[in-house]
């Protein structure tokens, strides 16, 4: 196991590039397995351990896979025969439940594990669970695993209670090869999920509504394979935007999106940052300022992101006066916080919001990663610290972001990656 070594309190200036989303990119590999006839090609793919292991859990099926140095990922699902996924790779990655829609839509069948626990918060998957059975799937569950079958999957009215990111590109997936007309109402309105949409449109799927709260699929006979170009990520994007910012510095994002991070951007001028853009390029300069106080309140896309909280925490707590940062997702992810007041961070939780009285610097420590987020948001307060941070259980990090310490240390970060 490594950990990062961070010598804090640099200001980050300099230029980095932004990889392909993983939260598009994973669902679009699931997707690749109703392909018929010809490969899918999908570029700008990123170097994170969740792309190995998805995968890894279509080569299990069966599903020919190569990727070249080029970031690109080719897949042959001809040669799928065993619609299964195992406990031993679905419990490290909760994304494995988008193999479900696809393969029972394609195959009329699937076996795949439920994903258990999760440090974040209990996260169910009931509600792709009761989409799937109102499109005429017989589900059941047995020994921790979810047993699907149906042979020919119908389209019909889905209105989910909650908007779920993940649950919609389910049951995106599973409508594009049912019969008939699927309406999915209050479906999540993520960048990735119109990825997604676009990615299967081009496969063939007739799709319309995507990037609005209804989505209208009409089930065609077949889908073939394609090539195609993941967007950028934007939780990176965000991230990058918040490590500059933190460390007063000035960074110029290559490959970003400025409208898919528009309100963490809003955020971020409200701190005292100034920021450009371009067609595919954002600059931010904080000036050496510390930054002012904010307050967040996450929520379904277009609302602040969830997956960003954690750095704009960290960015709280040297502001100059009281944040208010509300989780409105998930019930547990503010596990980052007592790792940073063990930097000196001066953070009161109550019930779902964190309060965050800004000092005038943290100080480096030894803390431990508990989540993807979690993990970015320690290292982005050990770039800001005095002193030495020592980041553990990093393997996190691994998941989510694509040769972080490079692109920090390209920026001018003192920072390592060494074996415990
Ligand atoms: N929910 C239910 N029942 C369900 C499904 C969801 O109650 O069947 C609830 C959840 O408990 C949560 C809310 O609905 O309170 C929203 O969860 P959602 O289903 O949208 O989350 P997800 O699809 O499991 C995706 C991303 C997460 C991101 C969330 C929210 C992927 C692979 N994962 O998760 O990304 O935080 O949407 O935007 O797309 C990350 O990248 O670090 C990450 C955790």
């Amino acid at each position: 196991m490594d950990k990062l070594i961070i010598k804090g309190a640099n200001p980050l200036i300099g230029d980095v590039s932004i990889s392909g989303a993983k939260n598009a990119v994973l669902p679009m590999l699931c997707a690749s397995v109703m392909a018929s006839k010809t490969n899918v090609t999908i570029r700008n793919v990123p170097h994170l351990h969740d792309v190995t292991t998805t995968l890894r859990l279509l080569s299990e099926m069966g599903c020919t896979t190569s990727m070249d140095e080029m970031m690109s990922v080719e897949l042959d699902p001809s040669t799928i025969n065993n619609l299964y996924a195992p406990y031993d790779l679905v419990k490290t990655m909760r994304a494995s439940i988008l193999v479900l829609g696809p393969l029972l839509s394609r195959y009329g069948h699937a076996k795949v594990s439920l994903p258990g626990g999760c440090a974040i918060g209990t996260r169910p998957v009931g509600l792709h669970l009761d989409a799937l059975t109102k499109m005429g799937a017989e589900i059941s569950i047995d020994n921790g695993y979810i047993t699907a079958h149906c042979k020919n999957l119908k389209g019909c009215p889905i209105n989910f209670p909650t908007t779920t990111v993940t649950g919609t590109e389910n049951i995106l997936m599973a409508s594009c090869l049912a019969k008939g007309t699927t309406i999915i109402s209050n479906a999540a309105m993520e960048p990735e999920v119109i990825d997604l949409a676009n990615f299967l449109i081009e496969m063939g799927a007739d799709i319309s509504g995507q990037g609005t709260s209804v989505i209208t699929v009409n089930g065609v006979d077949e889908l073939h394979g394609i090539s195609y170009s993941a967007l950028p990520d934007r939780i990176e994007t965000g991230t990058f935007l918040v490590a500059a910012a933190i460390t007063g510095g000035r960074v110029t994002l290559k490959n970003a999106i400025y409208s898919h991070v528009e309100i963490v951007i809003d955020i971020l001028r409200e701190a005292g940052a100034e920021i450009h853009h371009t067609d595919n390029t954002i600059t931010i300069d904080m000036k050496k300022q510390r930054p002012k106080p904010v307050e967040i309140e996450t929520g379904p896309y277009p609302q602040f992101p969830t997956d960003m909280q954690a750095q704009l925490t960290a960015l709280s707590t040297i502001a100059t006066g009281v944040s208010i940062i509300k989780e409105n997702i998930f019930e547990n992810r503010f596990m980052h916080v007592q790792e940073m007041t063990r930097m000196g961070a001066d953070i009161t939780l109550e019930k779902n919001s964190a309060i965050v009285r800004g000092t005038d610097s943290l100080v480096g420590a030894q803390v431990m990663a508990t989540d993807l987020r979690a993990s970015a948001s320690l290292i982005l307060a050990g770039l800001a610290a005095h002193g030495v941070t020592e980041v553990e259980r990093i393997y996190h990090i691994d998941r989510g972001y694509d040769c972080i310490e490079e692109k920090l240390r390209q920026l001018g970060a003192d920072i390592l990656r060494v074996p415990m």
